[in-house]
Order: C-alpha cells, then structure tokens, then sequence
C-alpha cells in the first residue's frame, strides 16, 4: 500500500548500521535489510544472492554493504553485485522517512 510499513524511529539505526525486517512483517518472502549510510535509508532483500548470509550483519561503508560470508559487497542503492563471489544483485526496496519514523515499501 502507499503507507509502506512502519519499521523503526528516526534515530533507531544508527548511521553505518542496519535493520533486519523480518519476512512475516515484510509479506515478501524474505527479510529485508534497512540500512542508514551516508545520512540515507536504502532497503535490499536481506538475504545474500550467494548464499544464506544476512546482509544485515554486514560491513557497511561508502554507499555499500559487505557480506559477512564471503565478503561479496553490493551497492545499497541499485543492489549489484560490486565484487565476486556474488554474481546476481539483490532486489532493492523503496525507504522513506515521514513523520519521525522509517517507512519501507517492499517491491
Ligand atoms: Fe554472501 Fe557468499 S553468502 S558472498
């Protein structure tokens, strides 16, 4: 819906950290990742396209998160992979912030 859902107060992921939306409260399927880098919210399926990592758990820097597995690192921002292992990118989703909170919007 246009509402999107509700998944964290501004303030509650730090800048450099990252949220693990769980798939019962995404209805997608999987987990989505919310991450804060740079001053900006960006949202990837959580799970690596490598394998069964949680990006989540990854190292973020510079506008990319590294998998905590095999260190693949995808951009935030378009989902590519940036390095192999990781061939596929991850499916991104919209963020946006509103009235003091985040807002994912799963695609
Ligand atoms: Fe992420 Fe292998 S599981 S790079």
């Amino acid at each position: 819906n246009g509402t999107g859902i509700r998944v964290a107060a501004v303030g509650d992921i730090d800048e450099g950290e990252a949220l693990k939306v769980p798939a019962d409260t995404t209805g997608h399927g999987d987990a989505i990742a919310v991450f804060h880098d740079g001053g900006a919210y960006y949202a990837l399926d959580d799970t690596c396209s490598h394998g069964q990592a949680s990006l989540s758990e990854g190292w973020i820097e510079d506008g990319e998160v590294e998998c905590p597995l095999h260190s693949a690192r995808f951009c935030l921002k378009s989902g590519e992979p940036q390095c192999m292992p990781a061939t596929l990118p991850q499916r991104t989703h919209r963020v946006d912030v509103r009235d003091g909170a985040i807002w994912l919007h799963p695609g």
